[in-house]
C-alpha cells in the first residue's frame, strides 16, 4: 500500500485530495495543527481512514517526525495562509506559513529520506499584473500580494531542491478552484451562500468589492487529480492546471441569483473596504501542457460550478432550519 501524507488535509483541497488517494489505494496521512477547537468538518466523513499526526508548518521538529512516523512516498503540501487579503495583514505570518513553509518541509523529506516525491501547491496568484494573456508555465511571475510572492517564493525553492538535491519535487501552477467545501470567505462560496441565505429569508444585502476582476475558475475535485498525476509521472515538471475560459465577478453573481431566481441589483451593494489595495485584474491559464502531457482535463465548467456550491449552500441551509 502506497503511503502519502498531506499538509493542509483539512482544507478543501486536502479533504478532496484525501479522498482521492484513498480512492485509489493509498494509506493517508494528514497534517493537523493543534487547535483549541477541532477544525475538521471537511474530512468526517473520511476521518476513520486517514491517520492524523500533529504538526505546523512554523516546526521543522514536528515536520520530520511527521515524515519520520508516516514513511511516505509522497508528500502534497497543501498547508497555506491562503486568502488574498490577509496577506497585507499578516505579511510576515503569510511568508512564514505559504513562503518559509514549503522550505521547513523540504529540508525534513532530505533529512528524512530524498527519494519521497513532493508536491508543491502553487498558484496563479504569482501571475499578478499579468505579462501575458493566457498565462502558462513559461509566463514571467508579477505577484501583486505578500501572498503571490511567497506563493512565488515556494514555487522557486522547490525548483531549487529539485535542482540542488536531485529530488523529484514539482509544483503545479493552480487557477482558482472552487467547490461546495470553499471557504465563506472566498468570493465564489460568500456568493452562492448568500444567495442561499437570500433565498431562504435569512439575509438582505451582500457586499462586494471589485465586480470587474475575472477569474478562471475550475472545481477542486478535479484539480487535486492533477496533483496525484505530476507526482506519478517519470519525470518531475511544472504544471499550469486551468480550464482556459476566464469570467468576472459579476457573471459568478448572475449565474448565482438567477439558480435561485432572484434579481441581484436588489441586494448587492458594493463596498469600497473590499476592494484590495492591489488587484490582479485578469487571470486566464493555459493548461495545454498539462492535457498532453498528463492527459488531464476539467470536467465541470463554470456554470455547473456555480450551480453545484449554489444547491450545496441551499440544501444544507434548508436542512440546518
Ligand atoms: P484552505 O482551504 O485555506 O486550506 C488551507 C489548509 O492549510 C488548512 O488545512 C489549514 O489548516 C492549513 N494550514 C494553514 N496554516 C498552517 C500551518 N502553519 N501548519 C499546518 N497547516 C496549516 O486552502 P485550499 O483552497 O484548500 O488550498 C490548498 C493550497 O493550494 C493552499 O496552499 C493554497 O494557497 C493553494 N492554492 C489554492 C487555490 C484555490 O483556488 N483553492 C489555487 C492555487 C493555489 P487549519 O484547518 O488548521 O486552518
Ligand atoms: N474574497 C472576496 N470577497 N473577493 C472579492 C469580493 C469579496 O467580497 N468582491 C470581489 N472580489 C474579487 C477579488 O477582488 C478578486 O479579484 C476575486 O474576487 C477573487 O477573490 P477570491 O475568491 O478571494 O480569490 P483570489 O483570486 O484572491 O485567490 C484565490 O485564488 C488563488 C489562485 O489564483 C485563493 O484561493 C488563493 O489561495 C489562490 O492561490
Amino acid at each position: 500500500m502506497k503511503r502519502a501524507l498531506v499538509t493542509g488535509i483539512t482544507g478543501q483541497d486536502g479533504s478532496y485530495l484525501a479522498e482521492f488517494l484513498l480512492a485509489k489505494g493509498y494509506e493517508v496521512f494528514g497534517l493537523v495543527r493543534r487547535s483549541s477547537t477541532e477544525s475538521f468538518e471537511r474530512i468526517q466523513h473520511i476521518r476513520d481512514r486517514v491517520t492524523l499526526l500533529q504538526g505546523d508548518l512554523l516546526d521543522e521538529n514536528s515536520l520530520i517526525s511527521a515524515l519520520a512516523d508516516s514513511r511516505p512516498a509522497e508528500v502534497y503540501n497543501l498547508a497555506a495562509q491562503s486568502f488574498v487579503p490577509a496577506s497585507w495583514n499578516q505579511p510576515v505570518l503569510t511568508g512564514e506559513f505559504t513562503a518559509l513553509g514549503a522550505t521547513r518541509l523540504l529540508e525534513a523529506i532530505r533529512i528524512v529520506d530524498k527519494s519521497i516525491r513532493f508536491y508543491q501547491a502553487s498558484s496563479s496568484e504569482m501571475f499578478g499584473r499579468v505579462r501575458e494573456t493566457p498565462q502558462n508555465e513559461k509566463t514571467p511571475f508579477y505577484p501583486r500580494s505578500p501572498y503571490g510572492v511567497a506563493k512565488a517564493y515556494g514555487h522557486f525553492i522547490t525548483i531549487n531542491y529539485r535542482e540542488s538535491y536531485d529530488m523529484f519535487a514539482v509544483s503545479g501552477i493552480l487557477f482558482n478552484h472552487e467547490s461546495p467545501r470553499r471557504g465563506l470567505e472566498f468570493v465564489s462560496r460568500k456568493v452562492t451562500h448568500a444567495a442561499a441565505r437570500i433565498k431562504h429569508g435569512l439575509q438582505k444585502e451582500l457586499r462586494l468589492g471589485n465586480l470587474d476582476a475575472r477569474r478562471d475558475w475550475g472545481f477542486a475535485g478535479d484539480y487535486v487529480e492533477a496533483m496525484w498525476k505530476m507526482l506519478n509521472q517519470a519525470e518531475p515538471i511544472d504544471y499550469v492546471i486551468s480550464t482556459g475560459k476566464s469570467h468576472q465577478v459579476r457573471d459568478l453573481v448572475r449565474i448565482a441569483f438567477g439558480r435561485v431566481g432572484i434579481d441581484p441589483e436588489k441586494h448587492v451593494t458594493i463596498d469600497p473596504s473590499l476592494v484590495r489595495p492591489a488587484e490582479v485584474d485578469l487571470l486566464m491559464g493555459d493548461s495545454s501542457l498539462a492535457r498532453s502531457r498528463l492527459g488531464w482535463e476539467p470536467r465541470v465548467d463554470f456554470e455547473a460550478l456555480v450551480n453545484m456550491m449554489v444547491d450545496a449552500d441551499l440544501a444544507a441551509i434548508g436542512a440546518a432550519r
